[in-house]
Parts: C-alpha cells; structure tokens; sequence
C-alpha cells in the first residue's frame, strides 16, 4: 500500500481496543465505506476478544506488533497509550502501512522526530494523527471563514476545553497540557496557519475539585510566528459537562463555534419563587462532542489510503504539537514562557 490505488476493501487492523480504539473499531465494522476490520490486537486479551465476539469476523492477536506485520492488514489505526506510539509506529513504517495515530504522535519531542526520520527515510508519507478536530464540521467552517480573508488578519484566538472531571487517581497537572491543550496546539496552527513561537501556562488558585496539587484550570498564552496571540483556558474538573470553544477575533470580524447545542433551550421556573433560569443539555464527553468528525476523519483516512495518498494532519504536525506541549510542560513548572524551537527539517508532500 501507498503510492498506489487499491480496488477492494481496504483491511484494517486496530491497535489498542479501550475506550478511543473500541469505538473506532465499531466505526470501521459499521459505518466506514471501503473499509473492513480485519484485526484487533490488546494486551488485554478479554476486552479484545469479548469486542471480536461483538463485533465478528475479526482476528484477535495479543501482540500489537503481530497484528502491524499481519498479511490481514493493510493498513492500521493505533489507539493504544501514546507511550507506546512510537514502537508501534517505527513498525507500521517499516511494513509500509499507512497509520492514523491517536494523538499525541509519541510522548515527547525526540521520539516524534524519530518517527518523522524513519517516513522520511521510507519516502512515503504514512503517518496521519488523529487530530479530529479538523475534520468537525463547525471547525471546518471557521477554518475555511478565516482562510477567506472576510474577518481580515487574524489578531486573536480564544479557546475553551473544559471536561466534567478526571476520575484517575494519579492525574498530574502535566496531563492537562500533554493531553488535553495538545488540541487547542493543533488548532491554533491549523486555524492559523502557522507556528508557535512561544507558550506560557499559568494558573488561578485551582478549584477545590481537582486532586491535591492539580493545576486546574489552566490559562495559556500563545505567542504565533506572524505576532497573534492565543489565549487558552482547559478547565478539566468542571463539574458541568464537555464543552468545547473557539472564537477568532480578525481586523475585520470575529467568529465564534461550539456554542451549546442541541435543539431545545429551555427555561425552568425557581420552585422557591426566585427568578427561571434557562439552558440546554451539555454533551458528557468528547465521543459524543465529536462523533461526528471521528467518523469524517477515519472516512477520509480511508478514502485516502485507498486512493494511495495521505491526507490531514501528518507526522510534521504531531512533531509540534509534542514540542509545544513539551514547551509548555517547563512553563507550568515555572509560570514563565518558553520558547518553542522546531527542528528545521522541511515536511513530507
Ligand atoms: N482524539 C481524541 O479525542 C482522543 C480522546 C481520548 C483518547 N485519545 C487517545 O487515544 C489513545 C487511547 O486512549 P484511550 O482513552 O482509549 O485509553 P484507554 O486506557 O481507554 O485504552 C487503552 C487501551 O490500550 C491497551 N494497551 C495497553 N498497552 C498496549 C500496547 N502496548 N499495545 C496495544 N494496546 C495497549 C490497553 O489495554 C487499553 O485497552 C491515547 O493515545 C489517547 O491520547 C484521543
């Protein structure tokens, strides 16, 4: 595969079957056209094979790397932890298969330009990361209003990610920024068209729901190549719901996304007497947020593949978002900004 167009069904295997690589797999064996799921691989054994009876017809192997270099496969989805993203992919590069790979691309910057060397070396450009909010449709129509030029030059962005809670035990403050800011990095270079030069986190006195230590929320500042300024805040002890925001302020207009949604508003009558209040539902989480571009974003990575070429964010835009979120690792220890330095190596086609 890659380079050349395929006539059949393209057969996909699924690294990592927990919460993200199960409903990816059901994604694949239900709603993905020109795609069959041939193969999952876990570590653990029984929520793989109690997913393979669900879903039939599909090879269960215990060792991922079994699943990559299986004849069954032509191509593979990796939704395993990011700590062994790189492993995972240096195999799917070395058996020429195209990848879409959770974010992030790997765990820090040095391991992510591992894997850009190793494509580059192979000539082919493999890699797709899972940064589906690119492929959502309210993102899609910001991206394409400020692309357009009719809100004038981009001066600000202000976005918002918050969750209702964190129920593990061993969060840590770096977590926030490692895996939930890395899709407001991606958002803003994709939004904006170009890179971060520098990130600073800093954080009001936390909410008293968050663990002992936690930083939480955070607000962090981006500083673009071109000179507009990213505002950021990820709030992950809520306590409401998931809700994602973004708004573009240009010399011409603003615009705004991720309103709350769904069809009804309601008001409800104070039974003390007091004023009503108004609202309407706020999604759990983020599978239910972006389902949507979940599904437009494995389609198009097959239609893609299929047609031999790549499309979406590439092993480039993995790279730096793992240097930013590096970046901003250091600032949350210090408060300071830090720079964000990109190694010179121009992108693969
Ligand atoms: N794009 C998004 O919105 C989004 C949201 C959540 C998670 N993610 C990403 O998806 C990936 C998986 O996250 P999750 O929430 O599903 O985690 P999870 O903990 O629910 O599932 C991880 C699964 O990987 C398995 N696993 C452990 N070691 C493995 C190995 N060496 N090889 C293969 N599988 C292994 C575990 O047994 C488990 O079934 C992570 O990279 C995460 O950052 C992306």
């Amino acid at each position: 595969m890659g380079g050349t167009s395929l006539e059949g069904s393209l057969r996909v295997g699924v690294v990592g079957v927990g919460l993200m690589g199960a409903d990816h797999a059901r994604r694949l064996a239900t709603r993905i056209a020109g795609a069959t799921l041939t193969a999952i691989a876990d570590p653990d054994g029984d929520r793989a094979r109690a997913l393979a009876d669900e879903l039939g017809g599909v090879t269960v192997h215990d060792d991922p790397l079994a699943l990559i270099a299986s004849g069954e496969v032509d191509a593979v989805l990796l939704a395993s932890p990011g700590s062994v993203h790189e492993e995972q992919l240096l195999a799917c590069i070395e058996q020429g298969k195209k990848v879409l790979c959770e974010k992030p691309l790997t765990m820090d910057s040095e391991s992510s330009l591992r894997v850009i060397e190793a494509e580059r070396a192979g000539g082919r450009p493999l890699v797709q990361v899972g940064f589906m909010r690119r492929f959502d449709p309210e993102y899609m129509r910001l991206h394409e209003l400020i692309e357009s030029g009719r809100m004038g030059r981009t001066l600000l962005l202000h976005q918002t990610h918050r969750n209702k809670s964190v129920p593990n035990p061993d969060f840590r403050s770096e977590m926030i920024v490692r895996d939930s800011l890395v899709h407001e990095v991606d958002c803003a270079r994709w939004l904006l068209a170009e890179e971060i030069v520098s990130i600073q986190v800093i954080g009001p006195a936390p909410t008293s729901h968050a663990l002992a230590g936690v930083v939480d929320p955070q607000v962090t500042i981006f500083r673009m190549a071109s000179g507009a300024v990213v505002t950021n805040e990820v709030f992950v002890n809520s306590r409401t719901g998931y809700e994602v925001r973004c708004e573009a302020v240009g010399e011409d207009g603003s615009a705004i996304i991720g309103r709350p949604w769904g069809e009804v508003y309601t008001t409800v009558a104070d039974p003390a007497g007091g004023d009503g209040a108004w609202g309407g539902p706020i999604v759990p989480d983020y599978r239910v947020r972006f389902e949507r571009a979940y599904d437009i974003e494995v389609q198009a990575w097959v239609d893609a593949t299929r047609r031999g070429e790549r499309t979406g964010p590439t092993s480039w835009d993995g790279y730096a978002s793992t240097v930013v979120c590096t970046a901003g690792m250091e600032s949350l220890a210090t408060g300071q900004p830090v720079d964000v330095v990109l190694a010179p190596i121009p992108a693969l086609p």
